[in-house]
C-alpha cells in the first residue's frame, strides 16, 4: 500500500502527527532529518555548520531515493524536501503528499524557543524570514495532494482530518 507523505514548512507539526499517524495505522514511521542524523551521527543543526546546506541536501536526496521504495510507511519530510522536483518525483511513485500549512505567525511562536532550525537561526528578523521562504517555496507545496490548516488544530485533530480525506481513504482502502 502507498506511503502517507507529511510535508510543509518547518513547526507545521510534521513529525509529531507523523508518529501519531504511524500508531493509529499500525505502520511504520520514518523522518527524513531523523534518518540523516543517525547516519551522520549529528544533529542537523551541526550537519548544516559543518557541511552547510548543498551537502545536507544532497544527503537529503539520496535519503528520500531511497524512503521512496518502502511500502505501508507514515513519512515525514524536512520542510525543503519538496523543493527539489527530484524529491518529489520520487515520493509520487508510491505515495501520496500532504501538506501540513500554519501561517506565518503560527510558525514563529512554535519554533521561538527552539535552537534546532538553522535556517531559522540565522534570519535577522524571524518573522519577516519565515513570511519570505514560506512565499519563496509556495508553489512547491501546492503540487501536493492536498492541505491542511494546522493553525487552530491539535496534532490529533489533524491526524483525524487525515484520515477522514478521501484520497486517504482510498489509499487505505
Ligand atoms: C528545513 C527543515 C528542517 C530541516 C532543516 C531544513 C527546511 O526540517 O530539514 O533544518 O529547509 O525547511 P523540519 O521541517 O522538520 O523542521
Amino acid at each position: 500500500m502507498k506511503n502517507i507523505v507529511l510535508t510543509g514548512f518547518m513547526g507545521t507539526g510534521k513529525t509529531t502527527v507523523g508518529q501519531l499517524l504511524a500508531e493509529e495505522l499500525h505502520r511504520q514511521f520514518f523522518d527524513t532529518d531523523q534518518v540523516i542524523e543517525e547516519k551522520l551521527g549529528a544533529s542537523i543543526k551541526e550537519i548544516f555548520k559543518k557541511i552547510g546546506e548543498p551537502k545536507f541536501r544532497e544527503f537529503e536526496t539520496e535519503t528520500i531515493a531511497l524512503i521512496s521504495n518502502l511500502e505501508d510507511s507514515v513519512i515525514s519530510c524536512g520542510g525543503g524536501v519538496v523543493v527539489n522536483p527530484e524529491n518529489v518525483k520520487n515520493l509520487n511513485r508510491n505515495g501520496i503528499i500532504i501538506n501540513l500549512y500554519a501561517s506565518p505567525e503560527h510558525i514563529f511562536k512554535r519554533l521561538y524557543e527552539y535552537d534546532t532550525r538553522p535556517l531559522i537561526k540565522q534570519m535577522l528578523n524571524p518573522l519577516e524570514g519565515i513570511k519570505k521562504l514560506l512565499a519563496q517555496r509556495q508553489k512547491a507545496y501546492e503540487q501536493c495532494a492536498f492541505a491542511i490548516d494546522t493553525d487552530n488544530l491539535s496534532p490529533e485533530q489533524v491526524v483525524k482530518k487525515i484520515l477522514e480525506h478521501k484520497l486517504v481513504k482510498d489509499i487505505l482502502k
